[in-house]
């Protein structure tokens, strides 16, 4: 049977997406504005069986596959008869998928793996073609939401579908991701300081799930409007001044929000505060370097390419840092020749 591999990026947001109104369907509390990445990808093949269930294997550190735990193949599952619903389908599927990047690190791997799962199995099912809003709308339907931004290429909004503040009889439809910029229009870098290797400790599900117990998520949604403009205008424009302050505001208001949820999460840890010490003294110096997270421990430094260079090498030698990915923005989803079986 033949088989179709779809490579998906990871994406890094600079309007977080944070609170659902819907969690099952994932429809967010505010819109959200991403960067796509180029080299943090999902490979994922998948090939139409002639019977049988699906099954489901997943790369492992000496490169063969093996047998994910029973939750990752379940979402996964769940997926395929989403996709097999959308297309009028019904046939099992053979899945295999790799990361480029340490996954559940916090680096959207649920992002890129859902984005490269739908559009894989879309594809193997003849609909490589579907418009990219159906595509991003199943995407999103996997649960991980920002799978919808991971669609498309450079940079993307994933509006709110109801409006800041409204909560239910939101309809599912209009909740997809439109490219707002390809990845030629600004070259931005994301430099990668990985303090933390491993699973998080708590899903950011369970963060979307508890945002609103804070006492500071409805100030929060006051505040995503001005700075969604802001950003769209400085990708507009290519102002990182503008840009490079919200990044940051964003991602503190995450993690505030995290950490004053009920229960509390901490996604932190020593080496995120090194790092974002560290950026601060770059600017200092007179460097371009912003420092943003998603729902976990390492730092996503966005600078443009002149300071890529002197911002790698910094955190590399700092002694709470791992080792250090560099990214930057890219195209969007491959479809590839080469399969992983
Ligand atoms: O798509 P999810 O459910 O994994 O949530 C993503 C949450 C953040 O990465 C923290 C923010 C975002 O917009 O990507």
């Amino acid at each position: 049977m033949s088989k179709t591999t779809v490579a998906a990026p990871a994406n890094i947001a600079f309007i977080k997406y944070w609170g659902a109104r819907d969690l099952e369907r994932a429809l967010p509390m505010n819109s959200s504005i991403s960067m796509t990445l180029d080299h943090c990808v999902t490979r994922c093949t998948v090939e139409i069986l002639d019977g049988g269930h699906d099954e489901v294997w997943l790369s492992e550190p000496d490169g063969g596959f093996g047998s994910p735990e029973a939750e990752f193949t379940r979402r996964v599952v769940e997926q395929l008869d989403r996709v097999r619903q959308w297309a009028g389908r019904e046939e099992p599927f053979r899945v295999a998928t790799r990361n480029t990047f340490p996954s559940a690190a916090g680096l959207a791997s649920s992002a890129s793996g859902f984005a490269a799962l739908t559009l894989a199995a879309a594809g193997a099912l003849g609909r490589k073609d579907a418009p990219a809003r159906e595509l991003s709308q199943l995407s999103r339907r996997s649960g991980s939401g920002s799978a919808a931004r991971s669609v498309l290429g450079g940079y993307v909004e994933w509006p709110d579908p109801g409006g800041i503040g409204k909560v239910g009889g939101i309809d599912d439809e209009p909740s997809y991701a439109i490219q707002l910029a390809d990845a030629s229009h600004w070259d931005l870098r994301d430099v990668i300081a990985v303090v933390e290797i491993g699973p998080k400790v708590v899903s950011s599900r369970d963060g979307h799930r508890l945002a609103h117990t804070s006492p500071y998520y409805t100030k929060r949604l006051e505040l995503v409007p001005e700075r969604l403009q802001k950003v769209r205008r400085a990708i507009e424009t290519r102002d990182f001044d503008l840009l490079g302050p919200v990044l940051e505001e964003e991602s503190t208001d995450l993690h505030m929000i995290a950490m004053t949820s009920q229960p509390p999460i901490f996604y932190w840890s020593p080496g995120t505060v090194a790092v974002l010490r560290a950026v601060r003294e770059l600017r200092q110096e007179g460097l371009a370097a912003f420092a943003t997270l998603d729902a976990g421990a390492n730092v996503h430094v966005i600078c443009d390419p002149d300071s890529e260079d002197e911002v790698a090498e910094r955190l590399e030698d700092l002694p709470a840092v791992g080792f250090v990915i560099r990214d930057g923005v890219g195209d969007g989803p491959e479809h590839e020749t080469t399969h992983l079986f």
